[in-house]
């Protein structure tokens, strides 16, 4: 499932962490790759442990764990700090599968992750940059994703991504990868829609309907059984 969550932050949000991070210290992309990847990719990021990239590290993982869409979607249990890049000149990643497992060492100690679910962040509106399309292949064909500022898309780790070339202007985001309590992404697509068909049904009927009762403990039943904590 590739799911698209608008709004994690409001305009003048993104405006605020943008003027942090122009002013970071931006390098060659490749610092990052994985060695499958390296060859295939063009673009600035960065450094992962300088202070800008933790800063507003930070906040992103704080803005997603109080988004109750993204919660509901994700069921993180790890959010690895998100990323930032840039692209611009004709930068661009050529087609690739993110790694699997994500692993670094900082001063909290060493991190290592399923890579289960990835996520782009858009910071950068559409009209102020030519190409830098993200293109998802799923089974039923490729996705083209250009969100507004603001917004973020969220897709299996394991699906083939590329990002076309920047032909003008800029095109900054911030880019991520978590593990999720349920791994199987069929699995946590039905808790998604179980959750939001309950929702619905609570807003029709009120927290203590029967219905929105049995759907809550259906969804608690499946989530134990699913889950890995
Ligand atoms: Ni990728």
């Amino acid at each position: 499932m590739l799911l698209h969550i608008p709004d994690v932050f409001t305009k003048a949000e993104v405006a605020a962490l943008r003027r942090t991070l122009d002013a970071g210290p931006w390098a060659d992309g490749n610092m990052t790759s994985g060695h499958q990847s390296a060859t295939a990719k063009k673009n600035l990021q960065l450094p992962e442990d300088s202070d800008v990239a933790r800063e507003v590290s930070a906040l992103i993982v704080q803005a997603l764990n109080a988004n109750p869409m993204f919660v509901s979607a994700a069921l993180p249990h790890t959010i690895f700090p998100p990323l930032f890049n840039r692209y611009e000149g004709g930068g661009e990643f050529g087609v690739h599968v993110d790694n699997a497992i994500r692993q670094r060492s900082g001063v909290g100690g060493d991190l290592r992750i399923r890579s289960d679910l990835s996520a782009t962040l858009f910071l950068s509106e559409p009209e102020d940059y030519d190409g830098g399309e993200l293109i998802i292949e799923e089974l039923y064909g490729a996705q083209s994703v250009k969100l507004p500022a603001g917004d973020l898309v969220l897709y299996p780790s394991k699906s083939l991504h590329r990002v076309t070339p920047v032909t003008r202007g800029a095109r900054v985001s911030s880019f991520m990868w978590l593990q999720s309590l349920v791994r199987d992404d069929a699995d946590r697509e039905s808790l998604f829609r179980l959750d939001v068909a309950t929702q619905r049904v609570n807003l029709d009927k009120g927290p203590k309907d029967q219905a929105v009762i049995e759907l809550t403990g259906l969804y608690h039943n499946l989530l134990r059984r699913w889950s890995e904590v």
